[in-house]
């Protein structure tokens, strides 16, 4: 089983918080080059203490029960920086559930304003914090909210409604769908799944089928993270570029993976 095998959204910690053998782990990581399709340098901090909402840390509102750290970095408000925000942050987040770590994304249920108060930097003039991760260990059991926010069953949508060939056809080979189921089961926003894909030779064109809000552009970028790894496990190698030349459905295109 790999990290987006074993990956799921992880609201409820146990009491104990990351030990330091953990934390030096998470520091190393944050450390290395991890960088989206654009380019964009996001630096990214690891918020150590106990953010236990007692504590009056982070907040998150009741979201998020136990005890777990938060990584998050400034973003420039830009949607193609939203991208790679998404894209980088989720890359960390796969590397921490191959440590056994639980992991969660949080858009909105957060406190910017305790945020920015715990790593004691404000960039808000040009930037904006998106999004960040939380991450502990994981407590048996799932908190009520959980079961409201993903339904009983973490539901996702059918792989043909989502992904297509270049006749706009589902697709049928297997290695592609296998890739692609990678794809699917990358976190979103509420859940939403707003990533769509056609996939045309060696040309995989990503697309938002709503980007109403920024925090579909950092979900897209989560599905190019995804897409990448898997198809990377499978030995296609390639490179993110925008392409002229992309079908042009009644979706936002936005990035191309171009196999070589
Ligand atoms: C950008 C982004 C923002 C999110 N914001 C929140 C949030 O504010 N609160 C929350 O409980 N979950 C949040 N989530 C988690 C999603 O609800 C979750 O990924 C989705 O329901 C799918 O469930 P899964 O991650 O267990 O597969 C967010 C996920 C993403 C990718």
């Amino acid at each position: 089983m790999d990290a987006i095998d074993k990956r799921k959204s992880v609201r409820k910690y146990k009491e104990r918080f990351l030990n330091a053998d953990e934390i030096t782990k998470i520091l190393h990581l944050l450390e290395m080059p991890f960088t989206g399709p654009g380019r964009n340098e996001i630096k990214f901090e690891f918020i150590a203490q106990d953010l236990d909402e007692d504590k009056g840390k982070v907040g998150t509102y009741g979201f998020v029960s136990g005890k777990y750290g938060a990584i998050l970095g400034w973003c420039p408000k830009e949607s193609y920086a939203y991208v790679d925000y998404g894209f980088t942050l989720e890359n960390i987040a796969l590397n921490l559930i191959d440590m056994d770590l639980g992991t969660c994304w949080l858009g909105g249920s957060f406190s910017r304003k305790n945020v920015i108060e715990a790593i004691g930097t404000d960039q808000r003039d040009s930037k904006t914090i998106p999004g960040i991760l939380t991450v502990g260990y994981e407590a048996q059991g799932k908190r009520i909210r959980d079961v409201f926010i993903s339904g009983t069953k973490r539901r996702r949508k059918e792989l043909e409604e989502c992904f297509f060939d270049s006749g706009l056809q589902p697709i049928e080979d297997e290695e592609r769908k296998y890739i692609l189921e990678g794809v699917r089961w990358a976190p979103s926003a509420m859940n939403r799944q707003p990533t769509r894909v056609i996939w045309d030779g060696n040309k995989v064109h990503f697309y938002l089928a709503d980007a109403k809000i920024d925090l579909r552009y950092i979900d897209i970028g989560i599905a190019m993270c995804h897409f990448e790894r898997r198809s990377r496990n499978e030995g296609l190698k390639g490179k993110w570029i925008i392409d002229s030349e992309a079908p042009k459905p009644n979706w936002l295109y936005v990035y191309t993976y171009l196999i070589e």
